[in-house]
């Protein structure tokens, strides 16, 4: 069976519409506006609707799937008992305009939620509101705004990104209305306070930096560019996407940043893909706190011991000076439930999660990059080229310049043939600044021979006949596709004959 569009089975199979209900002489749908032909529904009964959509879902690749080491993007097993804990009636029945004395066993896990968000980045308060990694980063760029405006500082209208920053960065000062002064990195993928210091001036507003970068590497000078930033009047924005490398190590507070987001569905557990869903909760010090969207969960000590026992009344609190909502209700709330379940888990030892997603990075790292001399040649290990001792964090780059330069095949070609050996390729062409990028991250939930054998194919494909890694993918449904048209013109109809 292909699909069922194409499969239409019997006669009377399935449901049929009922006769239409309109009378005609009430004339309560405009003629104009009525269907002239019947829908071309097609007919199936229930196994063979069971088996199209089974079908659909074969032909995705999602990490239930295969293993999927998209750098950045953190695309983790998710554990099964967090659904099981986010269905549970308490949760999954509450209505959000529910009063607060019927919610409290929610309010308490999102106090705590941000209880645990605060202590792990070194923040004072925490909010659980933005969906996305990118709307916290709106969200706490607006209430530096805010916080600027408040000091008469009107005239800082500049925030500084490095160029191996995420997109979303810039995009996201750019929403608010901010000037991008992107400064370049150092020789070796790092920060060059250099550069930092003939940018930062009376205009800027703020940096936004993630650490470990975005080629992996940590950023060891991001105390003295938090002193330069500051002495100038900044703030310091932490993009938090890549805490997965340092959670129960260090922090942001400690690096000196004033802000962070936090990415859930990367760091903690939700399953997500495709730009969604997810939760970007934000962090702040106490001087950026009265800005923060609302409602915050807080809680007083309750008289009658509280409804869930722990002695607490729990309540929703809105901020004395706040930006105002950024998202409907109380942000994602599901994945709040499910990373609060993770956390839960793995309690005092989070920092576990780390220590594994760096291990295992670097084990792959040095899988790939300790092949025979002819495919090491064909690589290089960004951004520390004849140093592969060097440790990375929770994900590293890898160029394929060289051997673009000796066969002819690119970065996207071993991406694309990657897929015939059932594997999610890695992140392609990012960041800018790697030429021919593949960026890999293999996260904590991979084993060893499953990294073992991704590191024996990977090289494999590099002493493969270039024709046939330029031609890639060969096993997949869909073959190799035209991206700009793909993403410029989406398909997402079926069109009948
Ligand atoms: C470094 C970095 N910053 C920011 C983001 C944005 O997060 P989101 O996709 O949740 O908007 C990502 C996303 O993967 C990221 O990798």
């Amino acid at each position: 069976m292909s699909d069922i569009f194409q499969f239409n089975g019997a006669e009377g199979s399935g449901w049929s519409q009922p006769e239409p209900i309109i009378d005609d002489s009430l004339n309560t749908v405009p003629v104009s506006l009525r269907r002239s032909n019947l829908p071309r529904w097609p007919r199936a009964s229930e196994p063979e609707l069971v088996r199209h959509y089974t079908l659909l879902s074969q032909r995705n690749f999602g990490i239930d799937t295969g293993f999927y080491p998209l750098g950045s993007c953190t695309m983790k097993h998710n554990p099964r008992i967090n659904e099981r804990i986010v269905q549970l009636p308490g949760i999954d029945r509450i209505h959000p305009l529910q009063p607060e004395h019927q919610i409290q066993g929610l309010l308490s896990i999102y106090f705590e939620m941000q209880e645990m968000l605060e202590i792990c980045a070194g923040m004072d308060q925490v909010t659980l509101q933005p969906v996305a990694g990118a709307q916290g980063e709106f969200t706490a760029i607006r209430c530096i705004q805010e916080y600027h405006r408040s000091n008469g500082d009107y005239q800082r209208d500049k925030v500084i990104v490095p160029d191996s920053a995420h997109g979303t960065n810039p995009a996201s000062a750019a929403m608010c209305g901010y000037e991008i002064v992107e400064i370049p990195s150092g020789d070796d993928g790092r920060l060059d306070l250099d550069a930092l210091r003939a940018a930062v001036g009376e205009d800027t507003a703020a940096m936004m930096i993630t650490n470990p970068s975005t080629l992996g590497i940590f950023e060891p000078e991001i105390a003295k560019a938090a002193e330069i930033v500051h002495s100038a009047g900044g703030q310091m924005y932490y993009d938090g996407a890549n805490f997965n490398a340092i959670l129960g190590k260090t922090d942001p507070g400690r690096m000196g940043f004033d802000a962070v987001h936090y990415n859930l569905h990367k760091t903690f557990s939700q399953p997500h893909g495709g730009g969604g869903p997810g939760s970007g909760p934000i962090g702040v010090k106490e001087h950026l706190a009265g800005f923060l969207p609302s409602p915050i969960a807080d809680r007083e000590v309750a008289e009658d011991g509280g409804v869930t026992g722990d002695g607490y009344r729990y309540f929703w609190r809105t901020p004395d000076s706040t930006i105002g909502k950024v998202q409907q209700w109380h942000g994602n709330a599901g994945a709040v439930v499910r990373s609060w379940a993770y956390y839960r888990r793995y309690g005092k030892e989070l920092e576990l999660m780390s220590e594994h997603a760096v291990l295992n990075a670097n084990y792959l790292r040095h899988q790939i990059m300790n092949a025979n001399s002819d495919k090491r040649d064909a690589i290089h290990c960004m951004p520390v080229d004849g140093a592969p001792a060097e440790v990375v964090k929770h994900e590293f780059t890898l160029s394929m310049q060289p051997l673009k330069e000796t066969t002819g095949v690119t970065g996207k070609d071993v991406a694309k043939r990657l897929l015939d050996y059932g594997y999610m390729s890695p992140t392609l062409y990012f960041p800018m600044i790697v030429p021919e990028c593949l960026m890999i991250e293999p996260t904590e939930t991979e084993s060893r021979e499953v990294l073992d054998k991704f590191a024996e194919d990977f090289l494999t494909i590099l002493s493969e006949d270039p024709e046939l890694v330029q031609t890639a993918p060969h096993d997949t449904d869909v073959r190799r596709v035209d991206e700009v048209l793909a993403a410029r013109s989406l398909v997402l109809r079926k069109e009948f004959d």
